[in-house]
């Protein structure tokens, strides 16, 4: 698209926009279950007011808006209290779970040079965690130990994972949950072994973090995970998945400001332009992801929380129903949180052809590859469209296996 030579009115650039959304798949009708989160039109609202009455601020400049650093700094106290840390913790408030996963290991990473003398680190993880800490390890020159699931529970095994600790390793990694299965690592034994060792351990809650405390309060449960475990030393855990806010929104806790300070931070002062100095990959950042967050927070307060993480415990509850009641589907177990995986337990039955099908009704369909399933990461709206994902997925069922002609329905265009 060339730039057009003369300026477009607001009008035809609207419906030029629309007309550019016209094959995506409508998440709001809850048409698929990756990618968004969403509770209802006062919430959107909220978050929409929010981001545009800070739309333009720039949160680099902290002495031009002192307002987003107060905002952040709540942001951050809110997410520390949520999580159990101690006193002395601090945060940054970042754009996602790949950047709080990347300082995490950029702030390990220096922390081990310095105080362990580690010049050619590794980090030793369960292969289930996020593709973000390759991304990390590639830029900082850290080399990634994935440690296969041996365990039926998908979960970390500690005794595979300690036979890949050497004198290199700077850091255990656990995830609460992991994205593949949705279950959590043992942080317990993973934190245990990490300070035996005297090593960083991270906890990945990008997806638990604002999920799995009011999750608890329901009454399920769920296994400690946060920093009220000993020798967890870092958290990541995002605004902008069950933390309900915007995109481009999450924390990095740390067990101590010290670490903060010493390893985190960038002190840049060699240039003409005096100093510089930051604790994020970013440099210029959108004050309008920390208000809307931070407005989200207040909005929703604890009860509002509480509504999410019920609504999705009962969708998943349904659907896992329903999917259970399929004759030749089966939920994989355990599924401790948000994330639910079901898979064929009768050979007559293809699962990935159950996916195609599914797409042909106009869901797109997330797919886990081993084993071959069908992966849903639930949210509030997903308990609107239980009803009609189980009848279709009955349907693509009965169509592969050839009880019923091949769909006709085309792939959707709202
Ligand atoms: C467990 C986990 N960690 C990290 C990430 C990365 O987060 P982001 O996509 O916000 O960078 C995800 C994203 O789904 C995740 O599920």
């Amino acid at each position: 698209m060339p730039l057009p030579a003369k300026g477009l009115a607001w009008n035809d650039i609207a419906s030029r926009l629309e007309a550019a959304k016209s094959k995506d798949i409508s998440w709001r009708r809850g048409r698929m279950a990756v990618y968004f989160y969403y509770l209802d039109r006062a919430l959107e609202e909220v978050q929409q007011k929010a981001y545009l009455a800070f739309w333009t601020e720039n949160n680099l400049g902290k002495r031009a808006f002192p307002s987003l650093a107060k905002l952040e700094a709540e942001v951050i106290e809110c997410g520390l209290a949520l999580l159990q840390a101690p006193a002395d913790a601090a945060g940054t408030f970042t754009s996602g779970g790949s950047e709080s996963i990347f300082l995490a290991m950029q702030t390990a990473r220096d922390w081990a040079r310095t105080e362990k003398r580690i010049t050619s680190p590794n980090i030793v993880l369960p292969r289930t965690a996020h593709p973000a800490f390759n991304r990390a390890a590639h830029a900082l020159g850290i080399e990634v130990r994935r440690v296969p699931t041996v365990r039926n529970d998908f979960k970390a095994d500690i005794g595979t994972m300690q036979n890949r600790i050497d004198r290199n390793t700077m850091a255990l990694v656990g995830s609460a949950p992991n994205y593949p299965f949705g279950v959590f690592d043992p942080i317990r034994d993973l934190a245990a072994l990490a300070q035996s060792r005297g090593l960083w351990m991270h906890v990945d809650a990008c997806v638990g973090g604002f999920l799995a405390p009011f999750w608890k309060k329901l009454g399920e449960s769920v296994p400690d995970w946060d920093f009220s475990v000993s020798g967890v030393t870092s958290i990541s855990a995002d605004l902008h998945k069950h933390g309900m806010a915007p995109k481009g929104a999450s924390l990095l806790l740390l067990r101590s400001r010290e670490l903060a300070e010493k390893y985190q931070t960038f002190d840049f002062n060699d240039w003409e332009r005096g100093p510089y100095v930051a604790r994020t990959m970013q440099g210029t950042r959108p004050g309008g992801a920390v208000a809307a967050a931070w407005a989200v927070l207040q909005h929703l307060g604890e009860d509002g929380y509480l509504k999410c993480a019920r609504l999705i415990r009962d969708a998943k509850q349904q659907l896992a129903d329903g999917i259970r009641a399929t004759d030749g589907l089966a939920v994989l177990e355990p599924s401790e949180l948000s994330i639910l995986v079901y898979r064929s337990a009768d050979p007559a039955i293809d699962i990935v052809a159950v996916a195609e099908a599914l797409e042909r009704r106009g869901w797109l369909v997330g797919r886990l590859v081993e084993p071959a399933a069908i992966h849903l990461h639930l949210n509030p709206l997903h308990s609107e469209s239980t009803r009609e994902y189980l009848r279709d997925v009955r349907d693509a069922v009965d169509e592969v296996r050839g009880k019923s002609p091949r769909s006709k329905v085309g792939v959707s265009t709202y």
